[in-house]
């Protein structure tokens, strides 16, 4: 009565890594929890404002769409952040999604179709990855591709060195940048060859860009911002740059709101045309105060210029404690570290027992690449979230017991 299918997904990290410690004690019950990417720094007032202010339009069913407000304030911080001129984007390339999370997961629905070069469809992804990845693949009927990002590539997948079977069995494409959760970049050049690739074979590349307002000295790219590079040197469609291309953002890690559920896929119209149709049916619009106090945090960069530097003393306070320790490599984007530590479940299971701190085996985030092994189990992810006043005493003690 079941659906078996779903038994290929393996249980979400969390609770695997609360099993693995159920049998120890913590080493110092006033811990810290280091294990989940929710950022602890302030909620922007004025959110919390218009929230309050707008809270008549409770009673109102909110449209699928988004309203025109917030589709002008997200059309305009696109524009503005990749370099996009005005007129490309507007309504019909957006998609309003309580997080970005479930829009990863669904997007899976709106573009596998059941065959791809007549065989079940393969969906790439990087390894390890966003989990909710291998949902969206699993969910629709396709196969989850790993691709191992390592330190010999630069931890970012070599998509372009797949052999061609499997490059006419794909049907969708997963790029992280900012990484989670090594923190490399992809630039546009990288970005530029994926868009190229999902043309030539027909797939869907999605560039998952939740982590891309939090960065030390580059500004990260994006997916986007490559499709009008491309047409700009003659590539593509002028009149759809987005062709077979999405992007996913988010409030959470941008504006500290992971609460509040607001997030948005923007590209190709086709594909946002055909998830808005199938929202009608499934999906869960944002309440109409959200959408209003989203739009303004879309237009403020104030807030996100402060958290950004918050992030960058948190990466020095990470130098400081661990450079030349665990192949440590301060962070170009994101807020993870990824720590090679040898054997990452017990590292969690000794930060835990001796101090009390919460981190993710490494081998949760992945699977087995392939060639058989699971690229992440020698390593740890911790999050930078904390203030720093709780930070440094547990970069210290991580940097002691390890
Ligand atoms: C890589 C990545 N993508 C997407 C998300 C989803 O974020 P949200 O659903 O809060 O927008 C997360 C959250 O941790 C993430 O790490």
């Amino acid at each position: 009565m079941l659906n078996s299918r779903l038994k290929a997904l393996p249980d979400y990290p969390f609770p695997r890594m609360r099993a693995l410690l159920s049998d120890i004690a913590p080493g110092d019950p006033s811990g810290l929890n280091m294990s989940v990417g929710e950022p602890q720094h302030a909620v922007p007032d004025f959110v919390a404002d218009i929230l309050d202010r707008e809270r008549a339009a409770y009673h109102k069913y909110p449209p699928v769409a988004g309203t025109e407000d917030w589709q002008e304030a997200v059309a305009g911080w696109l524009e503005r952040r990749f370099s996009i001129a005005p007129g490309h984007l507007g309504g019909d390339h957006l998609v309003p999604l309580s997080g970005s999370r479930e829009g990863l997961f669904s997007i899976g629905f709106v573009t596998i179709d059941r065959r791809k070069d007549g065989q079940v469809p393969l969906v790439l992804m990087p390894n390890p990855f966003y989990q909710p990845y291998a949902g969206a693949a699993i969910g629709a009927n396709a196969e989850p591709y790993y691709v191992n990002a390592e330190a010999d590539n630069g931890f970012l997948p070599d998509y372009e060195s797949l052999p061609e079977q499997v490059l006419r069995r794909t049907a969708l494409c997963f790029i992280c940048n900012p990484a989670n959760p090594q923190g490399s970049l992809a630039s546009l050049d990288y970005l530029k060859k994926a868009i190229r690739l999902a043309r030539k074979y027909d797939f869907v590349v999605v560039g998952d860009e939740c982590y891309s307002e939090i960065y030390d000295a580059e500004v990260p790219a994006g997916i986007l911002q490559a499709c009008m590079e491309l047409v700009a040197e003659g590539e593509g469609d002028k009149d759809n740059p987005f062709h077979n291309v999405v992007c996913f953002n988010s409030l959470s890690k941008r504006s500290n709101l992971a609460g509040l559920r607001s997030a948005f896929m923007a590209g190709d119209p086709v594909i946002a045309g055909e998830f808005r149709r199938l929202r009608n049916y499934g999906g869960s619009p944002l309440p109409l105060p959200v959408y209003a106090a989203s739009a303004a945090a879309w237009r403020d960069e104030k807030h996100v210029i402060e958290n950004r530097t918050l992030y960058r003393r948190k990466f020095d306070l990470a130098e400081k404690y661990l450079a030349g320790r665990f192949d440590f490599s301060r962070p170009a984007g994101g807020f993870c570290l990824w720590l090679n530590v040898g054997d990452g479940e017990q590292a969690t299971r000794r930060l835990w027992q001796e101090a009390g701190i919460r981190v993710l085996p490494g081998a949760y985030l992945a699977r087995p690449g392939q060639n058989g092994v699971n690229p992440g189990s020698g390593y740890i992810r911790l999050v930078l979230v904390h203030g720093e006043d709780l930070l440094e005493p547990a970069l210290a003690k991580i940097a002691t017991i390890l």
